[in-house]
């Protein structure tokens, strides 16, 4: 397989250049490295259909031959291709205008020519070629020159380019989007200096750190350098980075640091700078200026000199470690994980480290009858180990990178001295004072002050249901027969102190739940359904309602298994393992104390004044739909995040704790968000904490949509004012705004990923369609074509196009309420007693009769008949 690649961030000499090249190389599929500029992001949202390219997801690189790079040479700025260019067996072809030799790809066939764009050598190949050009490509190809030389002014900008464009213009290239697409924000000088900037980056990982260098040299001073080292900082995922820029006699070093361990102020001090942690600055007189490149070897010394770790390895790993040798079987290993609360044990042969052997692996053979068998046979050797000095984001990196759940310490002559688990890291970054502390901290670290406050909440009590109310009652009088304590917890407490109906009622018993369970299902006359491995129980009763009874459990973490005691009482110990403060919410119900709301963590203030906050500082870590559930509560009422829960939320998607949910799980939380009160706000919280590339890779969220969001639901309660009621689907609209501008293909991969039914699959897909229908709506004017076309969509799909265009309301509204119920009376019986006999065109003059009743042509069974009869004697029946 070939393919046609550019740098990340492509901007339009990359990809006017790629599209050329592909002209050069029609059998290579063009592949985008990464991010796009915002300019070609907008410009392949409107074109992506006329330049087919594909994402690094869609290519197997292991199937990859051959690699036309083009506007680069540099492989560090490739991104996921970056390692592949480098392989021996990949034949590379570079086409690129930077005169700049560093970082250069060896073995690479280059045409490295001095003009102010790559679309310029490549346009001057296909012209020699002789091969045709049409005019949305010269249009492209005059974007990509035109960007990368300024509009022909930068002073790169060479004849070459200028009669290159020419040649286009005569091609039919289009200014006016030339115009459209060309981005000013920065100015020429500054965008010039910054291409040379990327060009000449240099990137390097110390103790786990990565940290990039920017260095160019320029003729005359050029201000806001700080801005483009802010865009570099934006454009690449770093610890640091320091831009070098040298103009006559001075060189000007700025420093930006997105790391504790990493303080630019504290490295420029040593160059005579100064500043803040984060960002800093130092100017170096001539004299003293080396050569720059020189200068950032220095420098680069003093950052190596200059980062302190945070933790390393032996200040977090656990230990002795427990291990077991080869021979031991699976029951045993297992029995020893269960006691010492491990989820997997290290393997060792004569104090060498041989494998690991984890819970999951006991799981595999549980059910295969192989416990028995020595755990040599099913133990991972494949394992990684670190050193005690290795820094904790080199630990972390090398977790996320082998995704394994632990890695073994050694010492310097290789010696095992401790292991560190995934869940040790976790716990450390989410709160690392504590935990190192007191590692045996029950839930991590509590967001929120315990302390149990009560409430008379008689005047909400008020509001309860009579039904409801007397249910509550009758478990009451139960729970006291049964001496255990009963409360009344979660979602309808809280929407009961807001005043809000609810009818899920969970119940938490302190003792025997499912005792207490079977009696009051017995007491009710209702359905019970008991989990045993939850504790849980669910009593169905006649009149719709559903009781959720749990038992408090002591919950045994693997870290704190050996705990000898749980201090906190079991209902406080429930509650704290929820997850939001405004969901820890009781009420009692024995009799004694009978609707007094009980409140630990303050979750009442929480409630009064708008703030969803965590209680725990592992809670996403134990639960990650909780993410999504915040997000949910937060657009349906409106609420703001306390800002460490915040915190907590970005910090545990930057971890990637999301994927650890299913698909299933995940889809069900979306579609709850979506179907909730305001579905927008939701997406746009979905958006702020970048979750929505869980559902697909290219998912976009922009004004335009927000837009349509806006319209649909005003169109979903212009609907309740239409005579007639419908059901619909109310997520799926959204959803389908959500997927609007992905490809068909990527619309069925998310369908098969998220196991959408097949009729979810046609409303998605029909995004692709509906500006289409939109637009034949506009222009039809009589009732049959209006019902010829709705008659074919859903009532998902008719949202989806009003919500498109308003204008379109009348005749839907005349569509929905007059014209899908318009039937004809005559029919098939009446052509046979025309004397006719049965035939496929029955159907076709039966439409004809249809189309004019629609149209009012026809009004009665008369007219109808006869309008058949002049009908079929005029075409005839065959
Ligand atoms: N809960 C939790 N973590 C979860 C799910 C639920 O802590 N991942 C707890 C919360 O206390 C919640 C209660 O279980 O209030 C009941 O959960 P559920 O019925 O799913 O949610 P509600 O809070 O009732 O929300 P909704 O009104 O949307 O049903």
């Amino acid at each position: 397989m070939e393919i046609i690649i550019s740098h990340q961030r492509t901007d339009f000499d990359g990809l006017a250049a790629m599209v050329a090249a592909q002209k050069i190389y029609p059998q290579a599929e063009m592949v985008f490295a990464g991010g796009l500029t915002n300019n070609v992001k907008e410009f392949m949202s409107l074109y992506k259909n006329r330049i087919p390219i594909k994402y690094p997801s869609e290519i197997d690189q292991s199937q990859v031959e051959k690699v036309i790079i083009v506007d680069t040479r540099v492989a560090f700025r490739l991104g996921s291709f970056s390692d592949l260019v480098e392989q021996d067996e990949v034949e590379v072809i570079v086409y690129d205008h930077h005169m700049n030799r560093q970082n250069c790809l060896q073995d690479a066939t280059e045409t490295i020519e001095p003009v102010g764009a790559t679309t310029t050598i490549l346009v001057e190949q296909l012209n020699e070629m002789k091969v045709e050009v049409t005019s949305f490509e010269a249009t492209l190809f005059a974007l990509g020159i035109y960007e990368d030389t300024g509009c022909l002014i930068f002073s790169s900008t060479t004849a070459r380019d200028a009669k290159i464009v020419s040649y286009l213009l005569e091609l039919g290239a289009n200014l006016g989007i030339v115009e459209k697409y060309i981005d000013y924000s920065l100015n020429r000088q500054q965008q010039q200096l910054f291409n040379k900037l990327l060009d000449a980056g240099y990137k390097v990982t110390s103790k786990g750190f990565k940290i990039s260098f920017f260095q160019a040299e320029v003729e005359e001073y050029i201000p806001d350098i700080a801005l483009l080292a802010h865009k570099l900082d934006e454009l690449h995922n770093l610890d640091a980075l320091f831009v070098l820029v040298k103009s006559g006699n001075k060189v000007l070093i700025i420093g930006r640091s997105n790391h504790d361990s990493i303080n630019v102020a504290q490295i420029l001090n040593y160059f005579g700078g100064g500043g803040h942690a984060r960002a800093a600055a130092a100017t170096i007189e001539r004299n003293k200026a080396q050569e720059l490149i020189e200068l950032q070897q220095e420098l680069l010394q003093v950052v190596r000199e200059n980062i302190t770790p945070d933790a390393l390895a032996k200040d977090i790993m656990s230990s002795p470690v427990k291990s077991v040798a080869p021979d031991t079987s699976m029951e045993e290993a297992d029995e020893l994980m269960l006691r010492y609360g491990h989820s997997g044990l290290v393997v060792e042969e004569d104090k060498e480290l041989v494998g690991i052997i984890s819970r999951r692996d006991i799981d595999k053979v549980r059910n295969h009858d192989l416990l028995h068998a020595p755990v040599k046979g099913y133990m991972s050797t494949d394992v990684v180990t670190i050193e005690a000095e290795t820094s904790l984001k080199e630990v972390q990196d090398l977790i996320v990178q082998h995704d394994i759940g632990r890695l073994p310490v050694t010492d310097q002559q290789g010696k095992l001295v401790g292991i560190i688990t995934r869940s040790d890291l976790l716990k450390l970054l989410y709160g690392t004072d504590d935990y190192i502390k007191n590692r045996q901290n029950l839930y991590g670290r509590s967001l929120v002050e315990v302390q149990e406050k009560r409430y008379n909440i008689d005047q909400k009590l008020g509001l309860v249901e009579e039904r409801i109310m007397e249910l509550l009652k009758s478990a009451a009088q139960l729970a006291d027969l049964l001496d255990v304590d009963l409360y009344l917890v979660g979602g309808f407490v809280r929407d009961l102190l807001l005043e809000k109906r609810s009818l899920d009622l969970d119940l938490v018993v302190e003792g025997d739940g499912i005792k207490f369970a079977r009696k009051l299902a017995q007491k009710l006359n209702g359905a019970l359904n008991v989990h045993h491995d939850f504790g849980t129980a669910t009593i169905s009763l006649d009149n719709n309602l559903n009781l959720d009874i749990a038992t408090t459990r002591v919950e045994y973490y693997s870290d704190i298994a050996s705990l000898p005691e749980i201090e906190l009482g079991s209902i406080q110990q429930d509650l704290f393992r929820r997850d939001f403060t405004i969901n820890a919410l009781a009420i009692q119900l024995n009799q004694e104390s009978f609707g007094q709301l009980v409140d630990f963590f303050d979750g009442k203030v929480d409630l009064e004044e708008g703030i969803i906050r965590l209680l725990h500082n592992f809670s996403l870590h134990d639960d990650p739909t909780r993410i999504f559930r915040g997000l949910r509560f937060a657009s349906r009422y409106q609420y703001r995040f306390e800002a460490e829960t915040e915190k907590l939320i970005k910090q545990a998607v930057d971890l990637n704790v999301v994927d650890k949910l299913s698909n299933n799980r995940l889809i069900s939380e979306v579609k709850k968000g979506l179907n909730d009160t305001h579905p927008l706000s939701f997406i746009k919280l979905l958006v702020k904490y970048d979750l929505l590339g869980y559902l697909s890779n290219n998912i976009e969220w922009n004004r335009a949509k927000e837009e349509v969001a806006n319209n649909l639901a005003k169109i979903m309660e212009w609907s309740n004012s239409l005579s007639i009621t419908f059901n619909f689907d109310k997520w799926l609209l959204y959803f389908a705004l959500l997927v609007t501008g992905l490809e068909k293909k990527e619309i069925e991969n998310l369908a098969t990923d998220f196991n959408l039914s097949s009729d979810c699959l046609e409303r998605l897909l029909f995004t692709l369609e509906v500006e289409q229908v939109v637009e034949q709506l506009l222009v039809a004017e009589s009732n049959s074509v209006i019902y010829t076309l709705l008659s074919q969509l859903t009532i998902e799909d008719i949202l989806l196009v009003l919500a498109r265009e308003s204008k379109l309301k009348e005749k839907v509204k005349l569509y929905l309420e007059k014209l899908q119920w318009i039937d004809i009376e005559v029919s098939g019986e009446d052509i046979i007693d025309l004397g006719y006999r049965p035939a496929p065109s029955f159907k076709k003059a039966l439409k004809k009769i249809k189309k004019a009743k629609l149209d009012g042509q026809v009004e009665d069974y008369q007219e109808e008949l006869q309008l058949l009869e002049e009908y079929i004697e005029k075409k005839g029946v065959e």
